[in-house]
């Protein structure tokens, strides 16, 4: 990648040893690895309020640090635990703390973790439709991790290879598509969105 391509992770878990920040740095390293350079968002580390629709300017300042790094960004990792069928509500304010002007036209990937069977998929489901009403482009592939537990070692190992390799096929692709997007190349992009798997997560031999 000659272009420089910037990819954010935001960890939509506040927890201590958090799965799901395990998981977003998994895919930042496989983004770095194509190229981009990467950072990791620790909702932790920013003082931020709830977003009550105030004018942006009126904000403090940890929360126009956190819309101007994200603004500084070319594609974007959102990664949540499932949280009562949905994603967390810290992810949500980060979300509405922001808008047009830090998302519009931005790559999205997703990946979420639970502690039961069902995974993320209603996480990402919620996720696409901010994804689409900010305009942004969340790619197809996603990773949903049920039984984190049994997946993640309490010293932050993800054990599982497959779940290993589609969180680096995941960053891989928002790092691309990142790159064809918003570089001269973009019919390029076009051409390879039209081409990407439909569901390169499935293996069916099975
Ligand atoms: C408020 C809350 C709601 C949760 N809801 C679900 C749920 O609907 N389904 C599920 O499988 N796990 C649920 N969990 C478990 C989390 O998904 C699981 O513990 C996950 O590992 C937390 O992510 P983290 O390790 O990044 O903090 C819930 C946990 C909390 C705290």
């Amino acid at each position: 990648m000659n272009t420089s391509i910037k990819i954010i992770g935001i960890c939509g878990s506040l927890r201590n040893g958090s799965n799901t920040s395990i998981v977003v740095k998994s895919v930042l390293a496989a983004a770095e690895k194509a190229g981009a350079e990467v950072q990791f968002i620790d909702l932790r580390d920013y003082e931020l309020v709830f977003c009550d629709g105030r004018n942006q300017e009126d904000y403090p300042d940890d929360v126009k640090r956190l819309r101007r790094e994200v603004k500084s960004a070319h594609g974007v990792i959102l990664g949540t635990p499932e949280y009562h069928g949905s994603y967390s509500g810290v992810l949500k304010n980060a979300l509405d703390l922001m808008g047009f002007e830090e998302l519009e036209g931005k790559m999205i990937g997703l990946v979420a973790v639970s502690a039961g069977a069902l995974g993320g998929n209603d996480a990402f489901n919620s996720l696409r439709n901010v994804g689409r009403s900010l305009h942004a482009w969340v790619v197809p592939d996603q990773v949903s991790i049920p039984y984190v537990d049994s997946v993640i070692s309490k010293d932050g190992e993800i054990a599982d290879e497959n779940v290993r390799n589609r969180l680096e096929n995941l960053g891989h692709q928002v790092a691309r598509f990142s790159y064809l997007h918003c570089s001269s190349k973009s019919k390029a992009f076009i051409k390879a969105w039209e081409e990407a798997p439909q569901n390169p997560g499935a293996d069916y031999s099975s």
